[in-house]
C-alpha cells in the first residue's frame, strides 16, 4: 500500500505528490529539513525539531510557512494516516519555486512536503553491534548549522565507507573530527570522560546530542563539549553516535583499530537506555 504524503496542505497518495521543476529546493538545493523519529506512534524530542527548522529557516531568510502548533499537526496526521508506529517523519521547506536565479526570489511561496517512513528504530544491528568507521577529509561547506537539503558531500563519503566495507565515515577537519556523515560523533575517554564537539557551524546541533547531555548531567555523568582529534578517538575506551534515527548508536571501530574488546561499551549502552526512556517519557 503507497504512503499517503503531505504537500503544500494536501494530504494525497504518494504518487500523486508533485512539486514544480523550478522549485528551488530542486534547481539550488535551497531548502532544509528535519527528521523526527516516531516510537510507538508518538514524535521523539520534537520540539527540539520545531526549533531547529524555525532556525534553518531563519538563517537562510525564508519565511515561516507555517506555525509550530499547524507543524506538529501535520506531523500527528500523518503518522495517523500511515498508521505509522516506529519509524520517522521527514519534512522539507523549501523556498518555492521562481525562474533560476542566484538572487532570492521575492514573494516566492514555499514549498512545504512530508512523509513518513516506517523502520525498525529500538533493535537494529548498530545497536546490537555497534557500527565501524572510517575517517576522512570533511569536504562539506563551512555552514553545517544550517540542515540544507545539500547532501551530495556526507553522501559521497558514507558511499565511500561503504566501499571499504565500513558503516559510515567520520568526517575530518584540521586534524579534529567535526561528526559523522548525518550524526554527532562521541568519545568515552580511558578515565571515562564523555566528549563531544562543541556547537559552531561546523557542525550540525544535533537534537539527540543535546538530548543525551542533559539526560548524561542528570545522571551524573558529565560530558565535555570540545574538539577531539582522530588520535584520540582511536584511543578512546567507547565511542558512539547521535543522530534522531539512530539515538544513540555504539561505534566499536575507527580507521580498523577497535575500541575497548570491540563491542559496544558501558557508557554508549546506558546512554542509549537513558535517551530511550527518558526521550519516550517526553514524546507527543
Ligand atoms: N541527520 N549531524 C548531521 C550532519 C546530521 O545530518 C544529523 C541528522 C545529525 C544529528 O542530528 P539529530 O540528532 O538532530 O538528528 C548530526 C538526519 C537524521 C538525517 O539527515 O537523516
Amino acid at each position: 500500500m503507497g504512503r499517503t504524503v503531505y504537500v503544500n496542505g494536501e494530504y494525497l497518495p504518494e504518487e500523486e505528490a508533485k512539486v514544480s521543476v523550478f522549485d528551488r529546493g530542486f534547481l539550488m538545493a535551497d531548502a532544509v529539513y528535519e527528521v523526527t523519529s516516531v516510537l510507538g506512534g508518538r514524535l521523539i524530542d520534537f520540539p527540539g525539531h520545531l526549533r531547529r527548522l524555525a532556525r534553518s529557516l531563519g538563517e537562510l531568510e525564508m519565511a515561516r510557512p507555517m506555525d509550530d502548533a499547524a507543524i506538529e499537526a501535520m506531523h500527528r496526521e500523518l503518522v495517523a494516516r500511515n498508521a505509522l508506529v516506529d519509524g520517522m517523519v521527514y519534512m522539507q521547506v523549501t523556498r518555492g519555486a521562481a525562474d533560476r536565479d542566484f538572487v532570492y526570489p521575492v514573494g516566492a511561496t514555499p514549498t512545504v512536503v512530508a512523509f513518513t517512513q516506517a523502520k525498525p528504530m529500538e533493535d537494529t544491528v548498530g545497536a546490537r553491534d555497534g557500527i565501524k568507521v572510517v575517517t576522512m577529509p570533511d569536504i562539506r561547506w563551512g555552514r553545517r548549522d544550517i540542515k540544507t537539503v545539500q547532501l551530495l558531500a556526507p553522501s559521497m563519503c558514507k558511499m565511500a565507507a561503504k566501499k571499504v566495507g565500513k558503516d559510515d565515515a567520520w568526517l575530518v577537519e584540521d586534524g579534529f573530527v567535526t561528526e559523522g556523515t548525518s550524526n554527532n560523533a562521541w568519545i568515552v575517554t580511558k578515565d571515562g570522560r564523555i566528549v563531544t564537539r562543541d556547537l559552531s557551524e561546523r557542525i550540525l546541533h544535533g537534537i539527540t546530542r543535546a538530548a543525551v547531555i542533559e539526560y548524561a548531567a542528570a545522571a551524573q555523568m558529565k560530558v565535555e563539549e570540545r574538539a577531539f582529534t582522530v588520535e584520540e578517538a582511536k584511543a578512546a575506551a567507547e565511542a558512539f553516535m547521535t543522530a534522531a534515527s539512530a539515538f544513540v548508536t555504539p561505534v566499536v571501530e575507527i580507521d580498523g583499530v577497535a575500541l575497548g574488546d570491540g563491542r559496544p561499551g558501558p557508557v554508549a549502552r546506558r546512554l542509549r537506555e537513558l535517551y530511550l526512556a527518558e526521550s519516550k517519557k517526553r514524546a507527543v
